[in-house]
């Protein structure tokens, strides 16, 4: 056992040494792993890294340029800590799928540390809102610290709640904020993976998605979601039409993921918006 410990303490340290360190053997991913119950009850990872990355990006990006915070991001999680951000690659992917969507209204499920809402809302039109829920008070006060640095702080609505909160949440979206029927543009999914389809249901019976609106589901293969998965597939053609898009979990090669885009039939809406 002591042999075993002492291996894999010399693997991490000459990895971390080495110029290219590989994430699984980095102590940060370790940290993180081991954090995880942690993580389940909080969803912060439990050594203050969440924080350290507000003061990071306050201190090493430049003030209201979106651009340089998201790169910041990226380099403190590809070289302090690893953090469960959407990441640069399948960031991309979700670039392209607001571009494509053209929204006016937006809305996250799951803020964690800002990162996926600071590239949604480079890319939406000028005139769109996002609205992006946080279970974690402590996270959505990380996210806004950053919001503000990169100078968005004003077209990001963060609102501290789950959907699944005896309806207090989506009264406030629908009371408060004015989510009415076929409003809502584009849903990123990107939280509690056992919650995507119960979380999506309640947005469907809402009302408030529109023929052509598009739904971003993160984490599809890891951790997974296969309740969801197995929605998607089985309404194929029917209710949505779900391109799946083939990626890598956040800041690495290895270990793959995929990223579902789905587009919204609404069967009783004879024209689109
Ligand atoms: C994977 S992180 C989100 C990462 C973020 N979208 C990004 O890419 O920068 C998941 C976040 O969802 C939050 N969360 C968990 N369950 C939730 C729920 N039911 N509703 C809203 N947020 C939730 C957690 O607190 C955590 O901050």
């Amino acid at each position: 056992m002591l042999a075993l410990v002492a291996a894999i303490g010399l693997a991490v340290a000459v990895n971390q040494c080495s110029g290219k360190p590989i994430l699984f053997l980095r102590w940060s991913f370790l940290r993180a792993v081991f954090g995880v119950r942690h993580m389940g009850a909080t969803w912060q990872v439990g050594d203050g890294r969440e924080q350290a990355l507000a003061e990071y990006v306050c201190t090493n990006a430049r003030r209201n340029d979106v651009g340089d915070v998201i790169r910041v991001i990226d380099d403190f999680c590809y070289h302090k800590s690893f953090l469960i951000n959407v990441g640069d690659e399948k960031g991309q992917i979700l670039d392209r799928a607001v571009t494509t969507a053209n929204p006016h209204r937006l809305l996250e499920l799951g803020t964690y540390c800002g990162y996926s809402a600071l590239r949604i809302a480079r890319t939406m039109p000028s005139d769109a809102t996002l609205y992006s829920i946080e279970f974690s008070s402590a996270n959505a006060v990380v996210a806004r610290r950053i919001w503000d640095h990169a100078g968005i702080g004003d077209r990001i609505v963060g609102i501290v709640g789950t959907l699944g909160d005896d309806g207090a949440t989506l009264s406030k979206l629908r009371d408060e904020f004015g989510f009415a029927c076929s409003a809502l543009d584009f849903v990123f999914l990107d939280h509690d993976k056992a919650e995507y389809l119960r979380d999506l249901q309640r947005i469907v019976d809402q009302g408030w998605l529109h023929q052509g609106s598009i739904v971003v589901a993160d984490n599809v293969k890891r951790p997974g979601a296969p309740e969801y998965r197995a929605f998607m597939r089985s309404q194929e053609g029917l209710t949505w039409h779900t391109q799946e898009h083939q990626t890598h979990l956040e800041y690495q090669k290895i270990v793959k993921d995929v990223v579902f885009e789905s587009t919204y039939i609404d069967r009783n809406e004879s024209t689109t918006r």
